[in-house]
C-alpha cells in the first residue's frame, strides 16, 4: 500500500524520501518529524558526527498547508558535513587526490566494506560505505514520523526503549509497562529505570576507554492497533514476517523476538501461551502478552512488542585485524570517525520502521483516498468487533 524510496551518501548533499500511498488530509506536522530525527541523532555514546549534523527535513512535494495530498511527499534531509567533502563526493569527475583524499582501503570486519567490495569489485571503499552509512536510517526515521501522523489519527501510538546495553540489563520479569515509557527521552540511553540507566553507561564509558564498541536489545511498543492488520493467508503477508524483515533490515540489527521471542523456546506451552477471557466489565481480554500482540501473523488487539538485537557497531578505535586490499598485506582495519554505542538510536529508527509496517497494514485492512474515508472504514470495522464481541 505504502511505498518508501530513500537516497542518499552518507556525505553527500542530502538525503532525499519519497513516501507514496498515504491518503490526502492526514496531518504533517514537520516540527514533530525534525524531533523524531533529533532524538535519532541523540543518545549516550554517539560519535562526532553527530555534533555536526542538526538535522531537519525540507518538504518538497505532496503536502499543503499542514496536510497531505494524496500525491507522493518528498522530502530532503541535507547533509552538514557535505561542506567538508565537495570534491570528495562530487558527482562530477575530479582529479585523482580527490579521490585519494578519504580513501579507505582496509575493510572494517563487520561492516559492508568487504562485502561491498567483492560485489562491485572495487577497492575504493569510499564508494562503498557511502551508502551502506547508517547516516541512511535518518531517511527512514523522517519516513516513520510521517506516517505517524496516520497512525494518531487511528489512535495508535509507537514508543521504544533500551532493554540491554553489553552487561547492563533490564532483569527479567514482565514487561516494562507503557505508563513508564512516558519520560523515556529523559534517559540518556532512553532506559526505564534509572538504575539500569547508570549501568548501560558505565558500559559504554568502559568501551569507549578501551576504544571498543558495544551493543545491546531495543523494544518497540505499539498501542492502540486494532485486531486483524495483516493475514494468515500467505506467507508474505503475515504481520509478524513484515515487522521481522522491516526491523532486521536495520543495520547492525541482528535478531528480531516477537514478545516473549526466544523465551518461547525454554517454556511449556501451559506457561507460554496467553489465556482468553471476557467479562461485562473488561471485554475480550488476556491472561498476558507473550504472543506480543500478534497470533498467526494478525494482530489480535493487545499491545504489539517487538525487540531487536543490536550488534556492536564495526568501527573500532583500536582496530581488529584487515588486510589492504592492494596489496593483500596484512593491515590494521580503518577508522573512521564514529559511535561507541547506537543502541538508543537504534530504537528511534526501529519506531520509524514499526510505525511503516503498522501504517501500511491499516491501509491495506482499511483503505481510503482521504484520512476521512479511511477512519470511517475504522468505525465501521470497529462497529462490526462491538457488535460481534457483545453477541451471545
Ligand atoms: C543509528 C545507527 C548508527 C550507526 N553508526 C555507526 C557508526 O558510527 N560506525 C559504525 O561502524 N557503524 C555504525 N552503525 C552500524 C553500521 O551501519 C552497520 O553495522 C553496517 O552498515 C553493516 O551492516 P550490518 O551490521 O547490518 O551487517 C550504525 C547503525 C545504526 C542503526
Amino acid at each position: 500500500m505504502l511505498r518508501l524510496l530513500t537516497a542518499g551518501e552518507s556525505h553527500g548533499p542530502a538525503l532525499t524520501i519519497v513516501v507514496e500511498g498515504l491518503p490526502a488530509g492526514v496531518p504533517v506536522d514537520r516540527a514533530a518529524i525534525d524531533a523524531d530525527l533529533r532524538r535519532r541523532q541523540g543518545g549516550y555514546g554517539r560519535g562526532g558526527r553527530m555534533k555536526i549534523e542538526s538535522d531537519v527535513v525540507e518538504i518538497l512535494s505532496g503536502v499543503r498547508h499542514g496536510a497531505t495530498l494524496g500525491s507522493p511527499v518528498s522530502f530532503v534531509i541535507r547533509n552538514r558535513d557535505h561542506e567538508n567533502w565537495k570534491d570528495v563526493m562530487s558527482a562530477e569527475p575530479q582529479p585523482p587526490e580527490a579521490k585519494a583524499r578519504r580513501a579507505l582501503k582496509r575493510p572494517r570486519p563487520g561492516h559492508a566494506d568487504l562485502a561491498g567490495a567483492l560485489k562491485y569489485v572495487t577497492d575504493d571503499l569510499r564508494s562503498v560505505l557511502e551508502r551502506a552509512s547508517a547516516r541512511e536510517t535518518a531517511s527512514r526515521v523522517a519516513a516513520g514520523a510521517l506516517v505517524r501522523g496516520l497512525l494518531d489519527a487511528a489512535g495508535a501510538q509507537v514508543r521504544s526503549h533500551v532493554v540491554r546495553i553489553g552487561a547492563a540489563a533490564l532483569p527479567a520479569g514482565p514487561p516494562v509497562a507503557w505508563e513508564a515509557l512516558d519520560r523515556i527521552e529523559e534517559s540518556p540511553v532512553r532506559c526505564a529505570d534509572a538504575r539500569v540507566a547508570e549501568a548501560m553507561i558505565a558500559e559504554i564509558d568502559k568501551a569507549k576507554r578501551a576504544g571498543d564498541t558495544v551493543g545491546g536489545v531495543f523494544e518497540v511498543v505499539v498501542r492502540g492497533l486494532p485486531p486483524g492488520l495483516g493475514s494468515f493467508g500467505q506467507w508474505d503477508r503475515r504481520l509478524d514476517g513484515r515487522l521481522a524483515q522491516a526491523l532486521m533490515s536495520i543495520p547492525a540489527v541482528k535478531a528480531v523476538a516477537l514478545g516473549a521471542g526466544f523465551e518461547g523456546g525454554e517454556l511449556a506451552g501451559s506457561a507460554f501461551h496467553d489465556e482468553i477471557f471476557y467479562d461485562e466489565k473488561r471485554g475480550l481480554h488476556r491472561g498476558s502478552n507473550r504472543a506480543g500482540g500478534l497470533e498467526g501473523g494478525v494482530t489480535n488487539g493487545e499491545e504489539l512488542r517487538a525487540r531487536a538485537v543490536v550488534k556492536p557497531i564495526p568501527t573500532l578505535l583500536v582496530p581488529l585485524r584487515s588486510i589492504d586490499l592492494r596489496t593483500k598485506e596484512p593491515e590494521a582495519a580503518s577508522v573512521e570517525r564514529s559511535d561507541t554505542c547506537v543502541v538508543p538510536a537504534a530504537g528511534v529508527v526501529g519506531e520509524a520502521m514499526v510505525c511503516w509496517v503498522a501504517a501500511d497494514a491499516l491501509l491495506e485492512k482499511l483503505g481510503g483516498d482521504s484520512l476521512a474515508e479511511f477512519l470511517d472504514h475504522l468505525d465501521a470495522s470497529r462497529a462490526q468487533w462491538k457488535a460481534f464481541l457483545e453477541k451471545r
